[in-house]
């Protein structure tokens, strides 16, 4: 019965959002992404056109793959373009209040009878989503992860009103047609994962913010120590850290634990916009060029005057690993923020699974420098690789 859906609408085209729209293209699905205006919907299309470039270099896509799946898509910044969808997922930002407007908008606009309304909200109650419609049986959580071209992972998350019916033809979707796969939950916030994953980063930014320890070191502490692939402040800058505080806000709306309480750390830095990736500023100052020397690819130079050893690293089997940049001289950082939204090559939302791992632990920058613009004069470097200081803490 998925099979039959053909005509895919996905309202928000940011990280999720525009990741959910290239997948349902990939696999030959008429897209149709809906954006707040023209110019959104413009960067959306520049989002999925990047992703698939991305794609075709590395050899994943061919490249008249990558023009046919761009060719499927079209990008509105009005919803009634979504009237004849067969299924339609929500992906803006994690707002009970829009969301809840996107969902009346669409049960008025959406025209078939058996039309599909899914939210990829990683906490909201589903139910409150469905009875802002008039086809509460037929609204249903599809929650993808963070890149959605590359992790395997959807939570199908059904409300007490979501029919049998709408389930199986999501769940037949997700993997009949988008080859993923599926684990069920039931209508509470957080759902699986992130019921789990959020007080974990939570705990991190307050060890962060007591001075327990470095971000940096609180990231290579469960990258090395743990073989996660991305410690948890990293992983809470790719998830967006506005996104972080909504989730742990619904959650400790859900369950009053003072686990899911957001720290005061995480809104200010929400409220200074400092919302990790997606503005180029967050817990750990990553550019390009450092996110490929943690790769340890080949051939990478370091940003200007960051130090890094200049010693063979090894792989995890303990394979031999590119040559790291000789040291610069100079102690003043150059760390700038990356562009919103820059093309990430190895982010791994929440895989806990074996991946490459940092082998470089090249900069430690207080926490106050992490809260400043990076080209800011009260910068400080305060530690190198291979430095015998103890972590310069966090104030
Ligand atoms: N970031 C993650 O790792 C992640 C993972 C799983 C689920 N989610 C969920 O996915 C949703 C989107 O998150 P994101 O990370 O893509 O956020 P984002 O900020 O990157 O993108 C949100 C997009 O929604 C658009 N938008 C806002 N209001 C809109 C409207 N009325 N109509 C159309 N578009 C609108 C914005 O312009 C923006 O482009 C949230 O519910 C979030 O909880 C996020």
């Amino acid at each position: 019965m998925s099979r039959n859906i053909t005509r895919v609408g996905v309202v928000g085209g940011g990280q999720m959002g525009a990741g959910i729209a290239e997948v349902c293209a990939r696999a030959g699905l008429d897209t149709v992404v809906c954006e707040v205006d023209a110019v959104a919907a413009r960067a959306a299309r520049d989002r999925v056109a990047a992703s698939l470039e991305r794609a075709v270099r590395r050899g994943k896509l061919a490249e008249s793959a990558a023009r046919d799946t761009l060719a499927r898509m079209v990008f509105t910044g009005s919803l009634d373009d979504l009237a004849d969808r067969q299924l339609v997922v929500e992906a803006v930002i994690e707002n009970p209040d829009a969301k809840t407007e996107i969902f009346a908008a669409l049960d008025k606009i959406v025209e078939a009878e058996d039309a599909i309304l899914a939210t990829n909200t990683s906490s909201l109650p589903i139910m409150r989503l469905g009875m802002a419609t008039g086809r509460a049986d037929r609204v249903v959580g599809v929650h993808f992860f963070n890149p959605v071209p590359v992790l395997p992972l959807v939570e199908v998350v059904t409300s007490l009103h979501t029919s049998p019916e709408t389930v199986d033809r999501v769940q037949d979707f997700a993997t009949g047609v988008l080859g993923k796969t599926v684990i069920h939950s039931r209508d509470r916030a957080g759902f699986v994962v992130n019921a789990l994953l959020i007080p974990y980063l939570l705990s991190a930014i307050r060890m962060a913010e007591s001075g327990f320890a470095t971000a940096a070191d609180i990231d290579t502490g469960m990258e090395l120590g743990c073989a996660h692939p991305m410690g948890p402040l990293r992983l809470a800058d790719l998830i967006g850290l506005d996104t972080v505080a909504s989730i742990a806000e619904s959650l400790y709306d859900e369950f009053r634990e003072p686990l899911y309480a957001p720290p005061p750390l995480l809104q200010r830095m929400v409220e200074a916009g400092l919302l990790g990736r997606k503005t180029g500023r967050g817990f750990q100052p990553t550019t390009r060029a450092e996110d490929l020397v943690r790769r340890g690819l080949r051939g990478t130079r370091p940003p200007t005057g960051v130090r890094v050893p200049a010693r063979r690293h090894r792989g995890r089997a303990g394979s031999a690993r590119a040559a790291l940049p000789a040291p610069s001289r100079t102690r003043t950082p150059q760390v700038r923020p990356v562009a919103p939204r820059t093309p990430q090559v190895r982010p791994v939302a929440s895989a806990h699974a074996s991946g490459p791992v940092l082998r470089v632990r090249h900069l430690t920058i207080r926490m106050t420098d992490a809260l400043l613009p990076f080209d800011a004069p009260r910068r400080r470097l305060v530690g190198a690789a291979g430095s015998s200081r103890p972590p310069g803490g966090m104030s």
